[in-house]
């Protein structure tokens, strides 16, 4: 059975850098093939893993939408579009959602494509979605279920709040998730007490567990600035040691 994990959380609490950080996890661990879904209009999971982009399923709607090459059944054509889209690795493949419908309905072209993608998606493990932030997105993804919804978090007051308000937001938007998990991100060292607090106060009083505390990492934001990809951070990484710890909890 295809596992679904799905990244939500305020902008910029790191929701792109956990999803290119189970990247390298998962083929670590050799738990292939696994697909990524960017589903941020804005995409950029591609360049933390330092791959170009040729077509998005946004753009294979609008085609949809316009005249079909002869003797072609619109099955055919999206089953052959899509593969187009898929960015193909060694163990994982990337597909990107692209900039969202204009005004005007795609129902007929949003139906063929999740019929498309239903089908695609038992071909995987693990498919990872990097969303950006806000609910709506992911309660308009036709996703009926969500293993693991990963909730990014400042360490902060406020941020760990916000947290808590996303976590509860999921029931009724109807999404219905079987496991939530609160990820604390650039939190300092050692963890100030009364963030500690707040964290255990807002795991106490929500569905979430704490998945883990990440910190602040000068490798991380060294990593961005060079631009290679983050599958090449290697093992002896005092981030690697951490992120696996925390995937090895909330994945076994
Ligand atoms: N633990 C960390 N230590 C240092 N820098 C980090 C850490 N986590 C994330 N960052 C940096 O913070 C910035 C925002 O992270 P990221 O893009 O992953 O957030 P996001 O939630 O995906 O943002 P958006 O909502 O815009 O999609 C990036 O520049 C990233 O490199
Ligand atoms: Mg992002």
């Amino acid at each position: 059975m295809t596992k679904i994990i799905a990244m939500a959380g305020k902008g910029g609490t790191g929701k792109t850098t956990t999803s290119a950080l189970l990247t390298r996890y998962l083929l670590k661990k050799n738990q292939t093939p696994f697909l990524l879904v960017d589903a941020d209009a804005n995409a950029n999971l591609n360049e933390l893993l330092d791959l170009d982009v040729h077509l998005t399923l946004g753009q294979i709607r609008k085609e949809l939408k316009g005249e079909l090459p002869p003797n072609v059944t619109r099955d055919q054509f999206m089953e052959l579009k899509i593969h187009q889209a898929l960015i193909e690795e060694t163990g994982f493949d990337l597909l990107v959602m692209g900039q969202p419908d204009g005004p005007g309905c795609y129902c007929a072209a949003n139906q063929y494509l999740s019929m498309t993608m239903d089908k695609l998606a038992e071909n995987y493990k693990y498919i990872i979605v990097d969303n950006e932030a806000g609910m709506e997105h992911l309660s308009r993804m036709n996703m009926r279920s969500i293993d693991y919804l990963l909730v990014t978090s400042d360490p902060s007051a406020r941020g760990i709040l916000t947290a808590k308000r996303i976590s509860e937001i999921t029931e009724p938007l109807g999404l219905e998730v079987k496991k939530q998990y609160l990820l604390v991100n650039r939190a300092p060292q050692p963890v100030p007490a009364v963030l500690q607090e707040k964290i255990d106060a807002a795991v106490m009083d929500s569905n979430m567990e704490l998945g883990g505390i990440i910190p602040s990492s000068e490798e991380l934001i060294n990593q961005e600035l060079s631009g290679e990809s983050y599958l090449r951070i290697e093992d002896s990484a005092d981030i690697a040691g951490t992120i696996d710890a925390i995937f090895d909890k909330i994945l076994s």
